[in-house]
């Protein structure tokens, strides 16, 4: 009997994977195509947020200032001069945050450790040991709840101290502090924690707070403070990786990663060949920048190129880009157990040459341009329009670039602008939909994605943008001073993603429930028959089996024709 149904299961299982193998050569050919199929067994869902943008609390129990809290308290940085000072109040809701994230049902939660709520002004010397319960007991709250805490250790939210006495992340010296917080943090919570993300997008604090200045803290320093800045980030992540190999990898057995966040860029014209090096720029100077020298050792060699051409045209000695060492080129290589993505939007790019004698820049650097299709749906922030096939074209890049790395998706999702007083996000359930089946193809093809985070849980602090720009899958009331929490419509919409495990295809759904019920059927009628006839005789048996298979065989066929 087992033998004969576990057969009749391959054949059906097989059927079911050559149509789906037809189904997916479709989406090669239309990347807006729609791909039936479910995640791999134990493929982990996720929302994530950060310390700044929720938790509020800004000055309670010791904590020390940030640098987010010294440049939203300074006028004219934030949208309507908003300030993360009570933001979503966080810090004193986390058993509620904790029952959202019951209620989504997700295997694991990303969030971050304010590196100034556990130092207050940065260094070890001085510890606040309420801050470190509180993340203590947060971290041990999700772990009741079976929810996988994802820890990052820095999204953005430097001391103010170490900005003020040593030019924050410009200064070289950042590199021994961070490892000694992330030291203290493997100390403290490595026992449970077991991924680590070391930077969370550092593209953004490099670019928006050493170039722009849009984020804190507020530098314009063009053309030079962004490669520095991401040149001491680099290391001090390094640094850590390595911290965490010789001496907390053995006892603890987790992983450390850091988390990307960028852009896809698809050439313009895909005929030109200024248009496929433009594009391919554009993914470097925003990716590649951070992950080929943690990956492949140095930066990038369009970046070399472009910044050292540049800087010579301005007269200068030596390149504006930084150098690695040969022992430095080594000690960066390899230094991430996983890499975290963040994704939210793809632009096509085109060849444009900047002349290089006006003042330098790191976006000048490029000599790229980057447009929009006005057909792409933008429904929040003016930068974020819904391309999902370029995700999957940015995670086959990653496999191809980087040795087919293991990727946790850290960040992605949509902001919408109005107040949605209905809670009713079609286009984030639109969004959600495109982007997390274009990561189902790129498993198909081959990319190594073990996680998946939606970005966010909440609506909080969106940094410059202060709280007009909405990401979360609860609607946050800020008005309110106990900023409660209402769920929109795609709460529900991720609940069945993740109950689902994916997208089963309705027509394998039914067909695999009627099979079930016919096998459970037979198998009840040979049951009685065993127990209930003294005489199972030689005759009976083979016969029962033989109708089995003839029955099997026909709903295969009925199966089969209605599947094609
Ligand atoms: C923000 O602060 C600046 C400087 O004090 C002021 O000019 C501006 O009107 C403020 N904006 C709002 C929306 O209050
Ligand atoms: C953190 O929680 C763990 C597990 O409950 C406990 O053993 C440890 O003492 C706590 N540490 C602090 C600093 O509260
Ligand atoms: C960098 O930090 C060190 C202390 O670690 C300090 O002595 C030095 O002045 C700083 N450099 C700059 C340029 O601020
Ligand atoms: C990581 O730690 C292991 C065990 O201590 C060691 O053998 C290995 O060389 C380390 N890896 C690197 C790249 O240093």
């Amino acid at each position: 009997m087992k033998t004969y149904t576990l057969r009749t299961w391959y054949t059906l299982v097989l059927a079911l994977r050559l149509n789906a193998a037809e189904d997916f050569q479709w989406t090669k050919i239309n990347p807006s195509s729609f791909y039936y199929g479910t995640f791999p067994p134990g493929f982990s869902w996720g929302v994530g947020s950060s310390a700044y943008q929720t938790e509020g609390a800004w000055d309670a129990d010791g904590k020390g200032p940030s640098i987010w809290d010294a440049f939203t308290h300074t006028k004219g940085k934030v949208f309507r001069n908003e300030t993360g000072d009570s933001a979503c109040d966080g810090y004193y809701k986390v058993q509620d945050d904790i029952q959202l994230l019951k209620e989504l049902n997700v295997n694991h939660y990303l969030l971050s450790i304010s590196w100034p709520r556990i130092m207050p002004t940065g260094i070890k010397t001085e510890l606040n040991e309420k801050g470190i319960q509180f993340y203590n007991d947060t971290i041990n709250s999700l772990l009741e709840s079976s929810i996988i805490p994802i820890v990052s250790l820095y999204h953005w939210d430097l001391p103010q101290v170490l900005q003020e006495k040593y030019g924050g992340w410009q200064n070289i010296s950042m590199i021994n502090y961070f490892n000694d917080y992330a030291n203290l943090c493997f100390e403290k919570f490595g026992d449970r924690v077991k991924h680590w993300i070391t930077f969370s997008n550092p593209w953004a604090v490099a670019e928006k707070g050493y170039e722009t200045g849009e984020h804190a803290p507020g530098l314009k320093l063009g053309g030079c403070g962004a490669y520095k800045a991401a040149h001491h980030i680099i290391k001090s992540h390094a640094k850590v990786w390595h911290s965490y190999n010789n001496t907390w990898r053995s006892k603890q057995q987790g992983m450390v990663g850091i988390s990307l966040t960028t852009g896809w860029g698809e050439p313009i014209d895909p005929h030109s060949q200024a248009d496929i090096d433009a594009a391919e720029r554009y993914i470097q100077f925003h990716l590649g920048w951070f992950a080929n020298p943690i990956y492949r050792g140095d930066y990038p060699e369009a970046m070399k190129n472009y910044v050292g051409r540049k800087s010579a045209q301005q007269g200068l000695g030596t390149s504006r880009l930084p150098t690695f060492s040969v022992q430095e080129k080594i000690y960066i290589k390899g230094t991430s157990d996983f890499l975290g993505i963040g994704h939210f939007t793809t632009r096509y790019v085109t060849q444009k040459s900047f002349p290089s004698l006006q003042v330098s820049s790191y976006h000048m650097d490029q000599d790229l341009a980057e447009l929009v299709d006005p057909k792409w749906p933008a429904p929040g922030s003016k930068w974020l329009y819904s391309v999902p096939w370029g995700f999957r074209r940015l995670l086959n890049f990653i496999k191809t670039q980087y040795g087919n790395p293991l990727i946790y998706v850290t960040e992605n999702g949509v902001s919408e602008k109005v107040q949605c007083t209905q809670l009713c996000d079609e286009w984030r359930i639109e969004y959600l939909k495109g982007y997390i089946n274009e990561i189902l193809k790129a498993l198909n093809d081959g990319v190594n994605v073990r996680g998946y985070t939606a970005w966010s849980l909440l609506d909080k602090f969106e940094w410059n943008k202060g709280f007009s720009e909405r990401f979360g899958f609860y609607h946050v009331d800020f008005k309110n001073k106990d900023k409660p929490r209402y769920p929109k419509a795609s709460v529900d919409y991720y609940k069945n993603i993740i109950s689902a495990n994916g997208f089963p295809n309705p027509r394998e759904v039914m067909s695999i429930t009627l099979f079930l019920s016919y096998i459970l059927f037979i198998s009840q009628i040979l049951d009685s028959l065993v127990t209930h006839m003294e005489m199972v005789t030689e005759i009976v048996l083979p016969t029962i089996f033989t109708l089995c298979i003839l029955i099997s065989i026909v709903l295969l066929l009925f199966f089969l024709q209605n599947h094609s």
